[in-house]
């Protein structure tokens, strides 16, 4: 009896941990990524994905400039706002409001929610309607806007080389007597956001690691591949290339914002990790609620009725999606002097 009790237990056992493996294997099969487990193959993997890393390689001294560029709110007219404004890193990399908000309380015309920057170096491209190839043109884009930072490449020049000591961080990061131009100033901001990835237990459980999530993570794992959210949702982002949308219907808040994708109609899939903490969701950040996101996604997507339980199940796989984040130290910012151009309001 008891010899018997112990086999049917060590199979049920095996039976579980095959599951397990199966499901690694499965999730594997159907497109979905881990990020590399030891720290090398990590940075080996971001330098092949970030798509100007040839003509900018990674260094320290350009991932430390390129962190204080990112907290520096001079680069806006109004010197109040940097990039941290809408993409807070303390905050899930967004601004978690409806339409992201800029120069004199300005939402954006086309009341677009603000994706998240972590992990952006691994989307095949950038922006809801994929307008930029990677983070280096990426970042000149909010600088400029106008209701966003306001600013103007001849500004944002003006103010780096009026302080000395920004000059001198770029002849460390490049080389002496490098020309600061704009282009250097957002490629250097893209080099640092290279290094806002962010390992979670999904990639755990990917690279082997059994019980890395919890019995309802995984039922919800094994859901997402069944309803065939992975067609869209794969690779490392769970998301970052670019989708058709409303497949099978409208989506339920087209009327709000005018956003219409690309000249196709695609837009860009969201990046799956993390988002547990960047509501609101979808383009126009219309909907709080993860659950409903989830429903709505089936039901324009893929024209299927996820329940209620069911939205329950994937959101519990959402979970193993927050990653760990990056400590960052705040930079302290080099002081301006009598050159550097001043704040403009626009009272
Ligand atoms: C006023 C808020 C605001 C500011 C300031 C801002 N952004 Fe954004 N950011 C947005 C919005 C909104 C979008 C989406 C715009 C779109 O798709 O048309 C976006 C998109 C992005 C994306 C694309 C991510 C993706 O998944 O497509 C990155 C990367 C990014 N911003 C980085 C930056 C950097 C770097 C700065 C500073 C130079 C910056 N942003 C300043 C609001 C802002
Ligand atoms: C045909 C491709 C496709 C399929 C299938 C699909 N998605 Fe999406 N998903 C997208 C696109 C594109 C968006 C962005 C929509 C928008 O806001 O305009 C999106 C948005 C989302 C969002 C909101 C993310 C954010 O940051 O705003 C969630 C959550 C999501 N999808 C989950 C799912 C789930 C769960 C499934 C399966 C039930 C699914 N998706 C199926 C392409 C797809």
């Amino acid at each position: 009896m008891k010899i018997l009790s112990v086999a049917v237990c060590s199979a049920l056992f095996l039976n579980f941990s095959l599951a397990n493996s199966e499901l690694i294997e499965k999730a594997k099969s159907f497109g979905l990524v881990a990020l590399p487990k030891d720290k090398t193959s990590l940075e080996k993997f971001i330098e092949e994905s970030a798509q100007d890393s040839k003509v900018y390689p990674t260094t320290q001294a350009r991932v430390e400039l390129g962190k204080m560029l990112y907290f520096d709110p001079r680069l806006s007219k109004s010197g109040i706002i940097s990039c941290n404004t809408c993409h807070n890193l303390g905050y899930g990399g967004a601004d978690n409001i409806p339409a992201s908000t800029g120069h004199k309380w300005t939402p954006n015309p086309h009341h677009i929610n603000a994706p998240t920057v972590y992990n952006s170096v691994f989307n095949s491209v950038q922006f809801w309607d994929g307008r930029a190839a990677h983070l280096a043109a990426q970042a000149a884009g909010p600088m400029t806007a106008e209701p966003e930072m306001a600013s103007s490449p001849q500004r944002v020049e003006e103010i780096i080389k009026s302080i000395p000591e920004y000059v001198k961080f770029f002849e460390k990061a490049y080389n002496k007597g490098v020309d600061i131009d704009f282009d250097l100033i957002t490629a250097t901001i893209g080099i640092f956001e290279r290094t806002l990835v962010t390992p979670s237990r999904f990639d755990d459980f990917l690279n082997g690691k059994e019980n890395a999530l919890t019995k309802e993570e995984k039922a919800g794992l094994d859901l997402f591949i069944e309803k065939g959210c992975v067609s869209c949702h794969n690779g490392v982002n769970l998301g970052g290339s670019m989708q058709a949308f409303e497949v099978v219907s409208k989506y339920k808040f087209a009327n709000i914002g005018d956003f219409k994708g690309d000249k196709d109609g695609m837009v860009k899939t969201p990046v799956l990790r993390n988002i547990m903490l960047t509501a609101p969701y979808f383009h126009n950040g219309a909907i709080w609620d993860i659950e409903e996101a989830i429903k709505e996604m089936g039901s324009i997507q893929l024209g299927i009725e996820i329940t209620d339980k069911e939205a329950n199940s994937i959101a519990s796989f959402f979970k193993s999606l927050n990653g760990k984040m990056p400590k960052i130290t705040y930079p302290i910012l080099p002081p301006s002097t009598k050159q550097t151009p001043k704040p403009e309001l626009d009272y």
